[in-house]
């Protein structure tokens, strides 16, 4: 088995865990005193941290020339989005009982939903993009679609920070390593202007 074989199938289960917690917690029934509660914070921290996990991988390409490190993006993309529609699902189905007046009240009503929601809605055009197939129709067009996954990441931070109620240090753990991945981009793309200058 190659080395990027066994990270791929390593980094699978890595990704399965919280959803395996989160099944292992409801065979149990330990899904503790507040079960939609319980599952709506656990489902938004996977899906924002495979989410920024996502974007952890072209820098460490870039800094370790290991191309074949590029095969984890689209697997832990698809594990945000998963992540993102339990989430989104706890929350229609669980909380709002899908009642779609209640649910567009919110979404209108409260900024952090509005915000979740815009990421949601972000999150889903790549994911629909993101076979094989896509790729090569979309060419050039794919790349750029693709760079929406800044501005998913930027706002799924946002929802998160607006959303919690006092607690503010986990947001903004996610927001500083966000700062720092944006940071790495625009020294990449610096470097690489002065690069071609030269
Ligand atoms: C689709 C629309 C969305 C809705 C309606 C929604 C709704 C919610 C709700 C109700 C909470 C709980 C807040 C509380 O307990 O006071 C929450 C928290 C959270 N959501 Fe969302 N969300 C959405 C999308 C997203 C997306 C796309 C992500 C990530 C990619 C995300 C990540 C989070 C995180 C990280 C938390 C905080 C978890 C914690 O406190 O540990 N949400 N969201």
């Amino acid at each position: 088995m190659t080395p990027i074989v066994l990270l791929k199938r390593l980094t699978f289960c890595a990704a399965l865990i919280p959803a395996a917690q989160l099944a292992y917690r409801a065979y149990t029934g330990d899904l503790t005193a507040n079960p939609i509660e319980y599952i709506t914070h656990k489902t938004g921290d996977a899906a924002v941290m495979l989410l920024v996990i996502t974007l952890v991988v072209t820098p460490l390409r870039r800094l370790t020339a290991w191309n074949e490190l590029i095969q984890l993006r689209r697997m832990l993309g698809l594990f945000a989005f998963f992540y993102a529609c339990l989430h989104l699902f706890t929350w229609a189905i669980v909380d709002k009982f899908f009642d779609v007046e209640t649910m567009v009240q919110d979404v209108f009503e409260r900024p952090f939903i509005t915000i979740g929601m815009v990421t949601f809605l972000l999150l889903l055009p790549l994911a629909i993009t993101s076979t094989k197939g896509m790729i090569r129709r979309l060419g050039r067009r794919w790349q750029q679609l693709h760079r929406l996954v800044y501005v998913a990441a930027t706002t799924a931070v946002i929802h998160f920070w607006w959303g919690v109620k006092a607690d503010i240090r986990e947001p903004r753990l996610w927001a500083l390593a966000l700062s720092v991945l944006f940071g790495f981009r625009l020294w990449w793309m610096l470097r690489a202007r002065a690069l071609s200058r030269s």
